[in-house]
């Protein structure tokens, strides 16, 4: 068997879901002041990567890592200013997305999980220390 009987990918029953998920999360991003200049204008690109790299990561097929290799998402997000605020808009945005896409417990719970910790270790521009006098 290609993967766990228990992933996310096969608890909410394969890629369709996550399609959703991922289209409902860029028509958001579409809309975002701060991140929408980060994106290229054609988000076909990216939304096709974010739908790899989730499918692979949530236990199904690794067409992702076959494409672009290890994921290295510190690194590749690097050239992006992903400070405290940048990370809550794309954190609101996808658990908006994973309701949006109908996403049912426990794949749900499982998902918000990640999304909260995995954007919390990309942000690589920490704000500026609040020194009070
Ligand atoms: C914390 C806030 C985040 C911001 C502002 C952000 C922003 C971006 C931007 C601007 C890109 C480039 C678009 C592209 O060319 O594909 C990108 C790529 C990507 N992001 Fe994020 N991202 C964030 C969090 C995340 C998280 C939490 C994940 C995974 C759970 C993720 C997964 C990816 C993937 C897989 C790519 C494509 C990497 C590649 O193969 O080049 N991002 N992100």
């Amino acid at each position: 068997m290609a993967h766990s009987p228990q992933s996310v990918f096969d608890l909410v029953g394969g890629e369709e879901p996550i399609a959703a998920m991922v289209d409902a999360f860029y028509a958001y991003v579409e809309e975002d002041p701060v991140l929408r200049p980060m994106y290229p204008a054609d988000l076909a690109a990216p939304k096709r990567r974010l739908h790899l790299f989730l499918v692979q990561f949530f236990g199904g097929p690794q067409t992702y890592s076959q494409e672009r290799g290890h994921p290295r998402l510190r690194m590749r997000h690097f050239p992006f200013a992903i400070d405290q605020v940048a990370r809550d808009n794309w954190l609101r945005h996808m658990l908006r997305a994973i309701d949006a896409a109908d996403i049912s417990e426990p794949a749900r719970s499982r998902m918000r999980e990640y999304f909260d910790r995995a954007s919390a270790f990309l942000i690589n521009r920490p704000d500026p220390l609040q020194i009070e006098d």
